[in-house]
C-alpha cells in the first residue's frame, strides 16, 4: 500500500510517497510565490497551492503502481484567511499566518473583547497571524469582499475541498483560528459572533485521522489513482510534523526550524498557559499540545545568506564556525515581527554588539544562535508551567545542519534526538493517511512503529555554561529595544 503525505509550506508544496511501513518511495516539491503588498502583509494565492500541488501529485506518482494508492493527508501552513463565495470561487488572495497587518483589530480582540474571555473561549489569545483578526480586518477594510464570503477555509483545507468537493477542517489547524472552543473540539458560537460570521460558513470539523472523503473520479482520473483513494482530514503542520518526528503522547517535545520555527510539547490533557505566551491547542493524535511559534527561524539564515551574502553555499558558511559559546555579536530573529513570546508585531531583526573586528563567520553564527535563543524563550515559558523536558525531536530546514542542531542542544540543555527522516508535516500526513486507512489502529501506534531515532546530539556542560551567559545577555535586548521598535514603525 502507498499513502500520501502533502505538505503545503510557505515556500512550497511538498509531496512525499511512502509504502505502509513508512519506507519513503519519493519526494517532490513544487513552489509558489508569496506577495508581500505592503511591509508587515503577507499573502499567496490558493489557486497557486492548488495547481503546484496538483503539477506535484502527478510527478509523485509518475513510476509507482498506482493501485497501491490508499490514502492522501496534509500538514498545512496554519492560520491563513482562505474565502470562498457562493460559487466556492476564491475572493481575495489569502492572507498568510505571519502577516501582521491585523494589530488593530487584535487589540480591539485582546483589549476590548478581553484576553480572558478570549481565553475562556478558545484557550487562547489573538495574535495578528490568528484567523479571527484577519476576518475582522477584511469586515473593516475590504466590506465589499467580507459581504460575499460564503466559506471560511485554512489553507490545506481549499486543497481538501479541491480533491474531495468535502467543506473540512481538522482540530489542530481550526484550533489556531481563535474560533475554536479547543478544549471541546468544536467551533464556539460565541466567537463566530464577535466576528460577524455563522455557523454554515464554517467548514465540518474532523479529527485529523478521520477520513473526509474519496477524491473525485474527474481527479482521480487526471493522476491515473483509483477513485476509492480516501482523503484524511490531516493536521496543522506543526501537529502534523509533531505526528512525522513521533511527538504524540504525554510530554514529548519536537522542534521545527522551517520558515517559522516552533517548539510543540505533546500532552495527553487540555492544559493552558495563564499569561497565553504559548498556544494551547488541540493535537492530531486525538489529544493536546502547547506550542510556541517564532515567525521567523531559518527564514532569517535563508535571508542572511541568499539575500545578503549572496551565496547558496549553506554548508560552508557554517564550516567557517569555529568559537562555539564565544560570540560577541547578537541577532534578534525577529524579521516579520514576533509571536511567541513576546506578540509583538512591531519588533525588528537586529544585529547588535558589531566592533571593527566583526566577521562575516560571528555574523553568520550570530544568526542561527539568535533563532536558537528565541526558541529557548519559548522553552522558559514552557519550563516555567512546570513542564519538564530532557530531549526533543527535531525537523524542518534548518534541522539539516549539524551546526544548529548543537546549538539548539547547547543553548536549551537538552538532547536533540536525530531521525532516520526530518520530513516532518508531510510524513505526518502520510501517517494520518495510513491510520484513517486502518492501515494503524490510531496514530501512537502509526509513530511507534515508523519513527526511528538514529543519533543523539548531547548537550555538553562546558558550551552549555558558555551559552547560558550568552542567553542572560540576549534576553536583555529585546526589552531595551522594544519602545523603539514601536517608534521606528
Ligand atoms: C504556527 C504558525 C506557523 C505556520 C507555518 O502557529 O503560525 O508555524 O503554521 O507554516
Amino acid at each position: 500500500m502507498l499513502y500520501i503525505g502533502i505538505d503545503l509550506g510557505t515556500s512550497a508544496v511538498k509531496l512525499l510517497l511512502m509504502d505502509e511501513k513508512g519506507d519513503i518511495k519519493k519526494i517532490v516539491s513544487k513552489e509558489y510565490p508569496i506577495f508581500f503588498p505592503n511591509p508587515g502583509w503577507s499573502e499567496q494565492k490558493p489557486e497557486d497551492w492548488y495547481a503546484q500541488t496538483m503539477e506535484g501529485l502527478k510527478e509523485l506518482v509518475a513510476d509507482c503502481d498506482k493501485n497501491q494508492v490508499k490514502g492522501v493527508s496534509f500538514g498545512g501552513q496554519m492560520h491563513g484567511l482562505v474565502i470562498l463565495d457562493e460559487n466556492d470561487n476564491v475572493i481575495r488572495p489569502a492572507l498568510l499566518w505571519n502577516d501582521g497587518r491585523t494589530a488593530k483589530e487584535c487589540d480591539y480582540l485582546n483589549d476590548v473583547i478581553g484576553k480572558e474571555k478570549l481565553s475562556e473561549l478558545t484557550a487562547n489569545i489573538s495574535f495578528t497571524g490568528f484567523t479571527a483578526p484577519k476576518i475582522l480586518w477584511i469586515k473593516n477594510n475590504e466590506p465589499e469582499n467580507f459581504a460575499k464570503i460564503r466559506k471560511i477555509m485554512l489553507p490545506k483545507d481549499y486543497i481538501a475541498y479541491k480533491l474531495t468537493g468535502v467543506h473540512s477542517t481538522d482540530v489542530s489547524d481550526a484550533s489556531g483560528m481563535l474560533l475554536f472552543d479547543v478544549k471541546n473540539r468544536c467551533f464556539s458560537k460565541e466567537m463566530l459572533d464577535i466576528c460577524s460570521i455563522s455557523e454554515d460558513m464554517m467548514p465540518a470539523v474532523y479529527e485529523s485521522y478521520e477520513k473526509i472523503g474519496n477524491i473525485l473520479p474527474d481527479i482521480a482520473e487526471e493522476l491515473g489513482l483509483n477513485a476509492d483513494v480516501i482523503v484524511a482530514a490531516g493536521a496543522g503542520d506543526n501537529a502534523a510534523a509533531a505526528v512525522g518526528t513521533g511527538t504524540v503522547g504525554d510530554g514529548r517535545c519536537n522542534i521545527s526550524l522551517g520558515t517559522s520555527g516552533t517548539i510543540f510539547i505533546s500532552m495527553n490533557q487540555f492544559g493552558v498557559d495563564k499569561y497565553n505566551a504559548l498556544h494551547s491547542f488541540c493535537h492530531a493524535d486525538g489529544h493536546y499540545h502547547l506550542m510556541g511559534c517564532m515567525l521567523s527561524a531559518a527564514s532569517c539564515n535563508k535571508w542572511w545568506m541568499e539575500d545578503i551574502l549572496k551565496t547558496d553555499n549553506f554548508v560552508g558558511e557554517q564550516r567557517a564556525i569555529s568559537k562555539l559559546g564565544k560570540n560577541h555579536v547578537f541577532f534578534l530573529p525577529y524579521l516579520m515581527g514576533e509571536r511567541s513570546p513576546h506578540n509583538d508585531p512591531n519588533a525588528r531583526g537586529t544585529f547588535i554588539g558589531l566592533t571593527m573586528d566583526t566577521t562575516r563567520e560571528d555574523m553568520t553564527q550570530a544568526v542561527l544562535e539568535g533563532v536558537a535563543f528565541a526558541l529557548r524563550d519559548s522553552f522558559e515559558v514552557a519550563k516555567a508551567l512546570g513542564v519538564d523536558i530532557r530531549k526533543t525531536k527535531i525537523c524542518g530546514g534548518g534541522a539539516k545542519s549539524p551546526l544548529w542542531k548543537k546549538m539548539i542542544a547547547n543553548i536549551l540543555g537538552i538532547t536533540v534526538e536525530v531521525l532516520a527522516n526530518e520530513e516532518g508535516p508531510s510524513m505526518g500526513g502520510a501517517m494520518l493517511a495510513a491510520v484513517a486507512a486502518g492501515e494503524y489502529s490510531n496514530v501512537e501506534e502509526a509513530a511507534s512503529k515508523i519513527v526511528k531515532v538514529v543519533d543523539t546530539v548531547e548537550p555538553e556542560p562546558e558550551l552549555v555554561e558558555l551559552y547560558e551567559e550568552r542567553y542572560q545577555k540576549f534576553r536583555k535586548i529585546y526589552p531595551a529595544c522594544k519602545d523603539l521598535f514601536g517608534k521606528l514603525n
